[in-house]
């Protein structure tokens, strides 16, 4: 099987499926192969917070051409994957010189899979591009194809819960690899001191809860295959439920905007979570501690990054670290962002810098120590 994720995010990923169970595993560019049965496959769209769909498979040729493609297609006994009256989808991804279109390729393949069904049937599944049933996926690299089944269907990171999105949400799926290359254990405090619609809040929540992150999602691909075996993901689902631990910190929202913040709130309460963290309105230029909080814990955010004109970076990127310095000795703190401007002004030295993407943004996680004497750079500078 092959997991997809984002850049930067395959050896968290690989890490997380290796402790699912997964035999055999390898990380490649954006993505993970591993082996596993039909109840792992299940497992992993429940519980792997970085994979974004899982993919199975089914066959692997060599062709030179558009019409090779469509008879080796066209082989394929795709009356065992699926009944008829299902709806489906081609995501094709080419890397080939002789194949210049990833649409006329989707294209192709969906003609060999109705003509399949039609000399087999005598009638043809429907093609839907809007939330299909069954999506199947085509690689090709130079002449080489891989079909897939994507068990997953809608990307993984649509979790069921965010209800409610702000200008720049980050991707969930973003959101839960950032906690895991923090190092997140539930095991201290922690805080989002911009938190806007509340995805690293409800990430670090369900995480520290053991909760499984797609308990909430109402549709996987998989439970349309002929296969499917409703008992069995029934089972896991269960088993999954038994597994929420008990988380003895807390977490903390902030948000310089109200309206923001109710949006974070209701996201929460989608997730269940509403009860596990606080929020507050507070704006972090001149954000004073509360007196309830710890010493010490992991303080993760993704600041603005000039997504809107107006913001000034420089200004808020040193108004962040003066914040820091005075008010946050003795946390581990990781910050977010595609602004390398923002980054410059901090005035604070990074000690770990780690590349990723936001969509197509180059960005960077990037992490501070701040310690006690940090409090009197604040007056030397
Ligand atoms: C890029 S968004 C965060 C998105 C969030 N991670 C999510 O997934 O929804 C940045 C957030 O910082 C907030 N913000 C900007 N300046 C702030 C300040 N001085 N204090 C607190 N929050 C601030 C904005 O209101 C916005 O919600």
């Amino acid at each position: 099987m092959l997991a997809k994720t984002y850049f930067g995010l395959e050896s968290v990923l690989a890490k997380e499926l290796q402790l699912l169970g997964a035999r055999n595993v390898k990380t490649i560019n954006r993505g993970v192969s591993f082996e596993g049965d039909l109840g792992f496959l299940y497992k992993a769209n429940l519980w792997t917070r970085t994979a974004l769909r899982i993919l199975v498979p089914i066959a692997n040729f060599k062709v030179r051409n558009e019409d090779e493609l469509y008879k080796k297609v066209k082989d394929l006994d795709w009356e065992d994957y699926f009944e008829v009256n299902k709806t489906f989808v081609i995501d094709a991804n080419v890397f080939a010189r002789q194949f210049k279109n990833s649409l006329f390729i989707a294209q192709r393949v969906k003609d060999g899979i109705v003509d399949r069904f039609r000399d087999k049937t005598g009638r043809r599944p429907t093609v839907f591009t809007k939330d299909p049933d069954i999506r199947i996926n085509v690689h090709i690299s130079n002449e080489n194809v891989t079909i897939s089944l994507d068990s997953s269907g809608d990307s993984l990171h649509k979790r069921g819960y965010r209800s409610e999105a702000d200008r720049a949400p980050i991707s969930e799926v973003l959101a839960a690899g950032i906690l895991k290359l923090t190092g997140w254990d539930g095991l201290r405090d922690f805080i989002d001191p911009m938190c806007g619609s509340g995805t690293l809040l409800i990430e670090a929540a369900l995480m520290a809860h053991n909760i499984p992150p797609n308990i909430f999602r109402k549709n996987f691909s998989f439970k349309h295959w002929k296969g499917y075996d409703p008992e069995l993901f029934g089972l896991l689902f269960d088993k999954a439920l038994e597994k929420e631990k008990n988380f003895h910190f807390s977490i903390y929202g902030f948000d310089k905007e109200a309206y923001v913040l109710r949006k974070a709130e209701k996201n929460l309460r989608n997730a269940l979570m509403h009860e596990q963290v606080e929020t507050a309105i507070a704006d972090f230029m001149n954000f004073r501690k509360p007196g309830s909080f710890r010493d010490t814990g992991l303080v993760v955010f993704n600041p603005p990054y000039g997504e809107k004109m107006e913001a000034d970076i420089p200004a808020l990127y040193k108004g962040i670290g003066d914040t820091l310095k005075r008010e946050f000795a003795g946390f581990e703190v990781w910050v977010f962002t595609s602004s390398s401007e923002g980054l410059k002004n901090v005035g604070l030295k990074p000690s770990k810098k780690i590349q990723l993407y936001n969509g197509k943004l180059e960005s960077w996680l990037v992490k501070y120590d701040i310690y006690k004497g940090s409090k009197k750079h604040v007056h030397k500078d």
